[in-house]
């Protein structure tokens, strides 16, 4: 399927490539036995994404990334993250069908069953695994990883490079055409979690593109081992652009991305990465009591928490709330 951001931009034809990994469009739903308290509560499932078994947020950045890694010839991805990390994992497993290696330097986060089995999944991957444990040594190792691997193709955490963002800038694009069609009313907000920041900074630049300048883009901050603030997305929203524009995409040299329509918060980290909450230990229990929503701890289960929080104290903005759902099924 021709993606959204090529049929905007045809331009990008030759210029920026494109796989399509996934079912589009993603479905939408009212969330009515979940949030009885808030009028119009939307969930964007982004987890039936994948046509690998393998949903969630990632595989819309691998639809631009692997695309860009085989035109650099390069057989090898090295990447980061946590213990659990789900991005490692996606990566892995969709690189390989393309022929291409991977490589994960990892840091310790807090060890529970979850984590574990995440663990497991990796080992069992094929990818190689370097246990870094701490930001600081993963810097002091990346050039020995650099050379053990011979110039891989190199991928900050959460595949949140300017190009990878390229993937929530589709679904944001996605979205508007679902709006478009009456399948969902246009949203007021949307909250979701950012973890590395190109889900939210991508949704942020799609909005705009896609004419919906009015959606409050919310992100619950659940990684303090990252600055994901306000000036670092809008930063990693501001290269997305300059990409695109490099590419030859007839943007406008001055894209304005409206600074009061994105809004992150991080009143739900709880003691810090990959720490569970007891309010998101909550959340996680209800959506699948009243909604068979699978959330995990680390992500979705403390943005479901804030979103709880935010209607409960009438602090999201008047109108439909979409929450955009980004774990996907292993
Ligand atoms: C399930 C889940 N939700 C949300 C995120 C956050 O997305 P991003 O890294 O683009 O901020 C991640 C990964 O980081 C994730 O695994």
């Amino acid at each position: 399927m021709t993606a959204y951001l090529h049929r905007r931009f045809p331009e990008l034809d030759d210029t920026l490539g494109h796989v399509t990994l996934g079912n589009a469009p993603t479905p939408v739903r009212r969330l009515s036995r979940l949030m009885t308290t808030c009028s119009s509560v939307w969930i964007k499932d982004e987890g039936a994404y994948g046509n690998g078994g393998w949903g969630g947020n990632k595989v819309r950045k691998l639809e631009w990334l692997l695309p860009e890694v085989k035109r650099q010839r390069r057989s090898t991805i090295l990447t980061f993250g946590g213990l659990g990390t789900n991005w490692g994992l996606a990566v892995t497993l969709y690189a390989r069908e393309f022929g291409i290696h991977t490589a994960l330097a990892l840091i310790d986060q807090p060890v529970d069953q979850h984590v574990e089995a995440q663990l497991d999944r990796l080992r069992a991957s094929g990818a190689d695994i370097h246990l870094t444990h701490s930001k600081a040594r993963t810097v002091t190792a990346a050039p020995y990883l650099y050379l053990r691997h011979r110039r891989p193709y190199l991928l900050p955490a959460g595949g949140s490079s300017p190009l990878g963002v390229l993937g929530y800038v589709e679904a944001a694009l996605e979205l508007a055409a679902q709006v478009q069609a009456g399948t969902l009313p246009a949203p007021s907000s949307i909250v979701t979690a950012v973890g590395s920041g190109g889900t939210i900074a991508g949704l942020h630049l799609g909005l705009t593109l896609a004419g919906l300048t009015d959606t409050l883009a919310i992100g619950i901050v659940v990684n303090d081992t990252l600055r994901l603030d306000h000036r670092s997305i809008t930063s990693l929203a501001r290269r997305a652009v300059r990409l695109l524009q490099s590419r030859g995409a007839n943007l406008p040299p001055t894209t304005h991305l409206r600074a009061d329509r994105l809004i992150l918060l991080r009143d739900w980290l709880g003691a810090g990465y990959g720490h569970p909450t007891s309010q998101g230990a909550d959340a996680l229990q209800l959506a699948q009591e009243t909604e068979h929503l699978d959330l995990e701890p680390v992500y979705t289960a403390k943005a479901m928490a804030a979103l709880f929080d935010l209607a409960a104290s009438s602090r999201l903005p008047e109108g439909p709330t979409l929450y955009l759902h980004t774990n996907g099924p292993r």
